[in-house]
């Protein structure tokens, strides 16, 4: 089977870089077209520049690296400093990029690249607020019935919320921007909290990734002991979830994955639930399934193709 044409779309985050580093270890599955970054965990120009930094701690200084959207479509921004740190990328002590942004906004790279490919080839994995994807299906409606699909880290059912009771970062975030995708018409995979708060980096995972001795292993334990923290605070979690690692995995071994294909819709009236992915995983209304939503995951499956992938960088 031919490798997944991808767009990687980021707001790193110590999570959405390993889920970057498991594509650019895995080119037998996934063939990186371009990382596409938004605001989100921290402001535009922090994800822009940290998804560089990824990329050159992987030795990948050919991947192309574009700048989107700055806020979301139409609420201010929310970050999540106090999950990611000042930087985004707090935990390991990582050199400023030296590989440029590429040339061009994210929006049209996204939509260029869907009219390049034939139809039903290029698959959008969307890590963060769903802003660059939402703004280029209004710019280029066209382009989404070309999509292969979506898989995207977002929502939550049986989990709740994690900035609001109700509501996962990157849906609340920008829920307007979640309606116009979840309403798209677009296959649509979801990794919710339901399955990435089942894969949580305990210490003897973490201690495999600096077993590795490479400067992506240790990276890769430092920047999880530095996010683990409000989780564990706020969980008393046994260590951090590895939220957007799923989505790649999902893309290397689907098998490790299991979910049911329901409807979601996403609250964007009240600010009470604002952001909620409303899961009819019972099956009690009769909206029509839209969404392949996780709810398990075989975390040691999920680890061990981690560990293996990151020892190939
Ligand atoms: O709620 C978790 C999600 O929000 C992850 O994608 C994390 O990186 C943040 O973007
Ligand atoms: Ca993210």
């Amino acid at each position: 089977m031919p490798p997944h044409k991808i767009i990687i779309d980021t707001d790193p985050g110590q999570d959405d870089a390993v889920a970057i580093l498991l594509a650019l270890a895995s080119p037998e599955e996934i063939d990186l077209l371009g990382i596409t970054c938004v605001a989100g965990n921290v402001p535009l120009d922090l994800t822009s520049k940290n998804a560089r930094i990824v990329c050159e701690l992987a030795g990948k200084t050919n991947v192309k690296v574009f700048a989107g959207c700055d806020r979301p479509m139409g609420r201010d921004l929310v970050t999540a400093e106090h999950v990611h740190g000042k930087t985004g990328l707090d935990g390991p002590n990582l050199p400023d990029p030296v590989m440029p942004l590429a040339q061009g906004d994210a929006v049209d790279f996204i939509i260029e690249q869907l009219r390049e490919f034939a139809p039903g080839t290029v698959t959008l994995c969307p890590l963060g607020p769903l802003t660059n994807i939402a703004t280029a299906f209004e710019k280029a409606p066209d382009i989404k019935k070309r999509v292969a699909k979506i898989v995207l880290m977002g929502g939550g059912y049986f989990e709740g919320g994690n900035i609001t009771p109700t509501a996962e970062f990157n849906i609340y975030v920008d829920p307007h921007a979640a309606d116009i995708v979840f309403k798209s018409g677009v296959p649509i995979v979801v990794m919710p909290l339901d399955v990435t708060h089942k894969a949580l980096v305990t210490k003897s995972r973490n201690d495999a990734f600096r077993a590795l001795q490479t400067s992506v292993g240790i990276a890769v334990a430092e920047m999880t002991d530095f996010f683990e923290r409000f989780d564990k605070e706020k969980y008393g979690s046994e260590g951090a979830p590895l939220h957007d690692p799923c989505v790649t995995a999902y893309l290397i071994n689907p098998d490790l994955f299991t979910g049911r294909h329901i409807n979601v819709e996403i609250e964007t009236q009240s600010e009470l639930t604002m952001g909620m992915t409303v899961a009819d995983w019972w099956g009690v209304t009769d909206r029509a399934p839209n969404a392949t939503f996780m709810g398990d995951i075989d975390a040691d499956g999920f680890f061990d193709l981690l560990t293996d992938r990151l020892a190939r960088l």
